[in-house]
């Protein structure tokens, strides 16, 4: 089954074609990254514009690419939420519109179960096995999931406040750091002590909460104090904050995930969304899967942990092979889109 995809919750406008849910037949993904860097963050506004221009052409190169028409393609596939309004209705309105004009199904796909469905991309579906405990960190959500099949999805937690991703371009704006600032800070970490701070690590009473405005906001302490004293951060403080902030941040998700992984006995553990790119992340969390004994998995490439139309390709497959019932679990769709067997026309 080839199924077209497309993503534009954020700021990424992302058309794909996957084989059997799996398999990635063509990808292009147009990032409007150097255009909110000028802000420093995304402007919605400009966002939905940007996929307005760029959404057709994405179409037209992946199908190109392929040497594909309407014919070669049995289903479409597109986010449906959560994500911003305007970027959302542009991918929304463009895939309704084209299932009418090519007479084929569309599904409308949760982003964030598209996250959790990443992690089978270039793999082979059984290669994970559940119950697996899965963490999707990314700059708009931070979760925790209990997942015992591809049609039973239990959330455990979720953040008080910040999500990781948004921590990390937060505490990036601090440092001075281009958006997105994830990718920027954990360059950054590289040359600097993540011993040289301390930073609090959010201790909640639900074991699988999290909270990242406390840690922000100790760095944003810490430079105004480091500031008042010596009246500007040396390049060294800057890469100290950020190794210091960084092995916090991962601390904080790595142990949450392993209490959840001790509690429910998983059979597999798994990483995905735009943090899960973090290679501090998953060196840590892979070194704790291998002290309990459980198996660990995320994204094979880094394309597939930010966002990206093959992951949605890929949870529509899995939708539509388990009758959508994994995409029921998570009630943010905002518009209803007919069964994948139902024709639109
Ligand atoms: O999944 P994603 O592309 O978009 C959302 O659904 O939010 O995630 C983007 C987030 C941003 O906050 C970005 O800074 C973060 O993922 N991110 C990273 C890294 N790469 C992306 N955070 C830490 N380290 C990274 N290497
Ligand atoms: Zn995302």
């Amino acid at each position: 089954m080839k199924i077209l995809a497309i993503e534009t919750s954020c700021d990424e406008t992302s058309v794909a074609v996957v084989e059997n849910g799996v398999k990635i037949l063509g990808m292009t993904t147009y990032s409007q990254a150097l255009e909110h860097a000028k802000t420093g963050g995304v402007v919605p506004e400009v966002a939905s514009r940007e996929h307005s221009v760029k959404i057709i052409p994405c179409i037209e190169h992946v199908m190109s690419m392929l040497g594909y028409t309407s014919s070669d393609i049995d289903l479409l596939a597109v986010t449906s939420g959560p994500g911003l309004i305007g970027s959302l209705l542009v991918g929304v309105e463009t895939a309704k519109a084209l299932a009418f004009a090519w007479n084929k199904p569309l599904m409308g796909v949760n982003h964030i179960y598209g996250h959790i469905a990443s992690i089978w991309l270039e793999r082979s579906e059984k290669d994970v096995s559940f119950p697996l405990v899965v963490l999707t960190a990314s700059g708009g959500h931070n979760d925790l999931y209990l997942m015992e099949s591809h049609s039973s999805l239990k959330k455990l937690g979720t953040t008080l406040d910040d999500a990781a991703g948004e921590a990390f371009d937060k505490v990036a704006t601090l440092l001075n750091l281009p958006y997105p600032g994830g990718p920027q800070v954990s360059h950054l970490a590289e040359q600097g002590n993540s011993k040289a701070y301390h930073f609090p690590r959010a201790r909640l009473q639900d074991p699988y909460s999290f909270s990242f405005s406390g840690i922000k906001t100790a760095v944003k302490y810490l430079i105004r104090d480091i500031i008042a004293v010596s009246g500007q951060l040396s390049q060294q403080e800057r890469a100290d904050i950020a190794a210091s902030f960084q092995e916090a941040v991962c601390d904080m998700l790595a142990e949450k995930m392993m209490q959840a992984a001790r509690d429910y006995e998983v059979k597999s553990l798994v990483l995905a969304g735009g943090v899960s790119a973090n290679t501090l992340l998953r060196s840590k969390i892979e070194a704790a899967s291998q002290k309990i004994g459980v198996p660990y998995f995320a994204p094979v490439s880094l394309q597939y942990c930010t966002d990206n139309a093959a992951m949605i390709g890929c949870a529509a497959y899995f939708q539509y092979c388990y009758n959508q019932s994994a995409c029921n679990l998570l009630p943010s769709d905002l518009i209803s889109f007919p069964k994948a067997s139902d024709s639109l026309v």
